[in-house]
């Protein structure tokens, strides 16, 4: 639909499963973006909801309840109000946050499937399910892992194999173990209702691929390859006891699939905000739908929500695009919640106060717009350094200081010349192209071109240098400051969408009440005889150890990883007696250890052997980055290995060492003092 064609805009958000908190990685994908547009949208005065809600059922919150000892609502309780918190405090504007668990929730969800089971929408199938037979239950997606058919992880769960990303049935495993008492499951008899999606294939080719061309080429070639491989039908009901119950009398102990369930949940919010005239919102042909999504959920958003919601008629509308966003890394790794491999958002809003625009900067700055991106500590900390402080916050605190400095911070008259001409046209060509960028979901790109009205700024008083001026002629000097001030508000209303907090500090200091886009280029935007306030720093330097602290965490969060995951390495082939015999181990005394010049992982040992003193240079430098403290220590060595020579030291033996679970290494030392060169035998 033309941009012109509609009257409001509904902006949905991914539902966060609440079996954790949030981290950078959704943030990132999903929720920065999203209050980005919805920001935006609303400085143009268009009517917008912006819906999001905590997604609370799905076998991962049943099993970590089970872990737990608690029951599933103790856990969705426990994280969505951190989740709900958390976004509050990022200032994502929600319009509303609900949850899946809310009675508005279960009502329209099972009055969804009903309408679809009266109009006969579904297939019913008797098929043989896995089961277990200790805990009593079928197993049903995540309670069942074992080997993928495709390519033979052996971990792959019952919805899906994360290593290839095939979506799987749990009766496709090989080898299937219970996720609850690792038992090997039984095949049992099941009913189910399954969607036939087949039957929405040619309406789905027809208006993805005819009609939105202009989507995101990830989310169309995904599309297109699901709909190429042929859609089949799919369960939308599971034999589980948390979720919403199927309403059916024959379906006892059955309860909605949580992909079913999940994506009613943006009507159901929608409800909740909007008790009167939800329908507008979904219905209406002058409502356009965006959903904002990550990767994994393409088919869900694409294909299998709008197969229900063209099942179920009535007018409701499909989504207008669905802007989704590739994989954030961190630090070169996957974003993992199991091996605690994230930037946990509760815990980053604890470790820096006051800094939600530095976050909101980075990941959109760095966002995973057309391919997977990496976020580093480092990154974040030159962004905050080298952008935020040194051009965005160096411009608006330059124009107030001098201002204080000359006029004590009041507006004074100008009168415009040709560089103020310039510098105005420039922001206001910026922010045509900031606004075009935004329109069409470029946030990356939008934020540069933000950040590049800040850079004119500074150049322009680079050229104009006032403080110069202010030495001969403090008329024109009061024109300068006046025209870096209007700047300043007009980067209060561009940076609004991206960094609120900051927007909000220098709007109250200039002060701009209200803002609107239109505002942007404006210089009239702070009249004459106006006194200005005093923000502060906008933003302050990160140093060098609030990033090594977090690195320390990802560092210790790694050991941890390879703890848990470390299996001792197979047993060498025999050997015999003789052979072994051959090896010469001594103990000897270190007397001297240094690190080798120009050889990071080398350290040179002078040892007493109780003969003579030999040298021995070994790889190991990198875990001891103190060598001087290993003077005085015991070794044990191998005496007898052909010298060979390292960076130009010739090396006489090899000191022993154990290889720790976390990849660390222990020096292998008598239990006592033994004499230097005493063998061991
Ligand atoms: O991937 C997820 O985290 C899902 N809970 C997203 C659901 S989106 C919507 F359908 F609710
Ligand atoms: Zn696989």
């Amino acid at each position: 639909m033309s941009q012109s064609n509609f009257k409001r805009t509904l902006i949905t958000t991914a539902l966060p499963y609440t079996n954790g908190p949030v981290h950078i990685g959704h943030l990132a994908g999903v929720y920065v973006p999203a209050d980005i547009y919805a920001r935006y949208l609303r400085l143009n005065h268009r009517e917008v909801a912006l819906i999001g809600g905590s997604d609370e059922h799905g076998v991962p919150i049943t099993l970590k309840a089970r872990a737990e000892g608690v029951t599933p609502q103790d856990i969705v309780d426990r994280y969505h109000k951190i989740i709900k918190d958390s976004f509050e405090e990022l200032g994502i504007s929600f319009d509303i946050y609900s949850r899946t668990t809310s009675k508005i929730h279960e009502a329209t969800a099972s009055e969804f499937f009903t309408r679809l089971y009266d109009n006969g929408k579904f297939i019913e199938q008797t098929s043989m399910q896995l089961y277990d037979e200790k805990a009593d239950q079928f197993l049903a997606d995540r309670y069942v892992t074992g080997e993928c058919p495709h390519c033979h992880n052996p971990k792959a769960y019952g919805d899906q194999c994360e290593v290839c990303g095939t979506s799987l049935n749990a009766t496709d495993l090989i080898n299937p173990r219970s996720a609850i008492t690792g038992n090997t499951p039984v095949l049992k008899e099941t009913k189910h209702w399954f969607l036939p999606l087949d039957r929405y294939e040619q309406a789905l080719r027809h208006w993805i691929l005819d009609t939105h061309t202009e989507w995101r080429t990830n989310v169309y070639g995904q599309c297109k390859s699901w709909l190429d491989l042929g859609l089949q039908p799919r369960a939308v009901t599971r034999d589980l006891s948390w979720g919403v119950p199927v309403p059916l009398k024959e379906a006892a102990g059955k309860v909605l699939y949580v992909w079913f369930d999940a994506p009613i949940g943006y009507i159901s919010n929608t409800k909740e905000l909007f008790p009167e005239t939800w329908e507008q919102w979904w219905k209406s042909p002058e409502t356009r739908i965006i959903n904002f999504i990550g990767k994994d959920n393409i088919v869900f958003h694409c294909i299998v929500f709008p197969a229900m919601l063209m099942a179920y008629g009535d007018g409701f509308q499909l989504p207008d695009n669905v802007p989704s966003n590739e994989f954030l890394n961190l630090e070169g790794d996957k974003i993992s919640t199991s091996r605690n491999w994230a930037v946990w958002l509760h815990e980053y809003l604890r470790d820096f106060p006051g800094k939600q625009d530095v976050l909101r900067y980075v990941l959109t700055a760095n966002a995973p717009e057309t391919k997977d991106n990496d976020f580093t500590w480092a990154d974040f900390q030159t962004r905050n350094n080298s952008e935020l402080v040194a051009i965005l916050g160096n411009f608006v605190n330059r124009a107030l200081v001098l201002n204080r400095k000359y006029f004590d911070g009041k507006v004074q008259e100008a009168s415009f010349t040709e560089a103020e001409n310039n510098l105005f046209k420039e922001v206001a060509e910026l922010k045509e192209r900031v606004s075009q960028a935004l329109e069409t979901f470029h946030f990356r790109e939008a934020l540069k071109l933000a950040m590049d009205m800040a850079r004119a700024g500074n150049k322009y008083l680079q050229e104009t240098e006032p403080w110069k001026v202010a030495k001969t002629d403090m008329t024109r000097t009061a024109t300068i400051l006046n025209a870096a001030i209007q700047l300043c508000g007009s980067l209060a209303v561009v940076f609004e969408p991206f960094l609120p907090f900051m927007s909000a500090r220098l709007a109250e200091t200039l002060p701009m009440p209200q803002l609107s886009w239109d505002m942007i280029g404006r210089f009239d935007l702070v009249l004459p005889g106006t006194v200005l306030g005093d923000p502060g720093l906008l933003f302050e330097k990160i140093e060098d150890d609030q990033i090594q602290k977090q690195l320390d965490r990802l560092a210790q969060a790694k050991r941890e990883n390879m703890i848990k995951s470390w299996q001792p390495e197979p047993q060498q082939p025999d050997v015999d007696f003789d052979t072994v015999m051959k090896a010469d181990l001594r103990v000897g005394t270190v007397l001297k250890c240094a690190k080798v010049k120009k050889a990071d992982k080398l350290l040179e040992f002078l040892i007493d052997d109780g003969m003579e003193k030999r040298t021995i240079v070994s790889g190991i430098a990198q875990h001891y980055p103190d060598p001087e403290a290993l003077v005085g220590k015991q070794v044990v060595f191998i005496a007898n290995l052909p010298e060979r020579k390292l960076k130009g030291i010739t090396s006489q033996g090899m000191i022993l060492s154990a290889m720790n679970a976390d990849g660390s290494l222990t020096l292998i030392a008598p239990s006592a003092p033994a004499t230097p060169g005493a063998q061991v035998k």
